[in-house]
């Protein structure tokens, strides 16, 4: 078996959908076996549900730490004999206990390209600022917020007449795309972390220059 992924999600979870589509047909060289959730109304539960993985919920306490939240995490995650977590649609900052229980094996998807636009809220803050485009971001994660190295990143127009749910749509089809291709990345053996870069071993060079709007010169 590849990958021996445990999900984390907060919300819907069509990123967790994804995953686990791309491992059901084989684009992926992994399995779910465990989908995890802070949330006990997270559709993602459902999804899981759905599809015969199984679930495991880990409220937030918020008399204890983040780190004792952590240890209950990496207890579910580990009874499942995870190897990669793969966070999708998670809302909470994971600590070192998470990290340090699977080294370089913490994975996220962002909705922006990051470095610009970390946190939340991110397509209607990406609107605001002028940007013309913006993205989505898988990368490794670090004890920083959206900040960890950059495994493969997708670059979506911002148009005028975008609202935070038109764009957000948009960047959510490409988040469908990259995240299951970073994912059979890694189960490749491929990437390679080199202080902050993320290579790619055989190189696979994306898309060449874009604008927005077009160019004529
Ligand atoms: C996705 O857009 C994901 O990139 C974002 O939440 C959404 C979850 O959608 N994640 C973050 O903002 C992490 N800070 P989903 O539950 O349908 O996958």
């Amino acid at each position: 078996m590849g990958l021996k992924i445990g999900a984390i999600a907060s919300g819907g979870g069509s990123n967790l959908q994804s995953i686990l589509e791309a491992c059901k047909d084989g684009r992926i060289d992994g399995e779910v076996l465990v989908v995890l959730s802070d949330n006990p109304q997270a559709y993602a539960l459902e999804r899981a549900k759905k599809a015969g993985v199984p679930t495991a919920v880990v409220e937030l306490n918020r008399d204890g730490s983040r780190e004792d939240h952590d240890i209950k995490v990496v207890a579910a995650l580990k009874e499942y004999g995870v190897d990669t977590v793969v966070l999708a649609g998670y809302m909470l900052m994971v600590t070192k206990v998470l990290l340090d229980a699977f080294p370089d094996r913490v994975i996220n998807i962002h909705p922006a390209l990051l470095p610009s636009f970390p946190g939340l809220h991110v397509q209607q803050a990406a609107i605001d600022y002028g940007a013309k485009f913006s993205g989505c971001t898988v990368h490794f994660v670090d004890e920083d917020m959206d900040s960890g190295p950059i495994i493969i990143q997708a670059v979506v127009p911002i148009l005028d007449d975008d609202t935070a749910e038109t764009l957000g749509g948009r960047i959510l089809k490409e988040e469908h795309r990259i995240y299951p291709q970073a994912l059979q990345y890694l189960a490749e053996g491929r990437l390679k972390i080199v202080g902050r870069r993320v290579l790619l071993d055989p190189a696979s060079p994306g898309s060449g220059t874009l604008h927005n709007p077009s160019v004529s010169f």
